[in-house]
């Protein structure tokens, strides 16, 4: 499944708008913002959930029309139980609360990630939002629960070669458009900026292969505190980036002066 929006950035150079069509977010910070308020963890998760609310609105009144967050990596497992039970309730909380605005506003919510290893409620919950705003297509959020990109990359392998076991023939090339409408997001174009809040400049195992020509932001800000003023401030700074793609700036210049076909 290819469309003109979803093409690949090395295969076909794709069209830069001055605002980002995707974002995507490690919303970082959390913690921190509530330690140094001497407030418990929690209440930084809690604060984080009201700032996505508030980031969704602003990135839809700016045009953005896919924001994808990261709120559970395949490592944070390896936190204490009890903020990982916190973090599954708050989730459930979060998308029953929510997803009756976010069908009303036209948001189409999906959840990315390995979802079997969460309980039952969880997934139903999951599974109630997305099918409430399946029809909705004028903004797509996309929530990475129990993601990583390296399961995202083996998982679309596996379904690959289930669907083509001749691929797996000694020598038989595979070709990035094989692999690609396997990966959990098939259906968004690459992000063509990537924020992450909290200070910490890596990607901590997130969208691995889409990237690949992505804008990196990062800010020192943690997440409860991005607000629609950060957010103008990472579009900013993406609207002076010069996107190449492999080309030199002369080439940038002249496909810019270049008439539209
Ligand atoms: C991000 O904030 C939220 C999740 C990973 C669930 P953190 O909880 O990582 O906050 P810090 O990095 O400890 O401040
Ligand atoms: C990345 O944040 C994952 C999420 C925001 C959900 P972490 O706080 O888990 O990342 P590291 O451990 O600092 O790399
Ligand atoms: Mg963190």
């Amino acid at each position: 499944m290819s469309t003109s929006e979803t093409q690949s950035s090395t295969l076909v150079i794709p069209s830069v708008h001055a605002v980002p069509q995707h974002i995507a977010v490690i919303m970082d910070g959390n913690g921190r913002w509530a330690n140094a308020r001497h407030l418990p963890r929690m209440v930084g998760h809690e604060r984080g959930v009201a700032a996505l609310r508030q980031v969704v609105e602003a990135c839809m009144r700016r045009g953005v029309r896919y924001l994808s967050v990261f709120a559970f990596s395949s490592e944070n497992w390896r936190r204490p139980e009890e903020e990982v039970s916190f973090l599954m309730g708050l989730f459930i909380k979060a998308l029953e609360r929510e997803v009756r605005e976010l069908k009303e506003n036209g948001v189409r919510l999906r959840v990315i990630g390995d979802l079997s290893a969460f309980n039952k409620n969880l997934r139903a919950a999951i599974s109630r939002a997305e099918s409430a705003t399946a029809m909705n297509d004028r903004f797509h959020l996309t929530v990475a629960a129990n993601y990583g990109g390296r399961w995202d990359i083996l998982q679309a392998t596996r379904k690959m070669l289930d669907q083509q076991p001749q691929l797996a023939q000694p020598g038989v090339p595979i070709a990035e458009e094989l692999l690609a409408p396997h990966l959990a997001m098939n259906y968004a174009p690459e992000p063509d900026l990537f924020i992450r809040t909290g200070g910490e400049e890596r990607i901590s195992n997130f969208l691995l292969w889409q990237l690949a020509y992505t804008e990196f932001y990062f800010t020192d800000c943690y997440w409860p505190e991005f607000d629609e003023v950060q957010l103008d401030l990472a579009i900013e700074s993406y609207q002076k980036r010069e996107r190449r793609f492999g080309r030199t700036s002369a080439q940038v210049a002249q496909a810019c002066s270049a008439p539209a076909s």
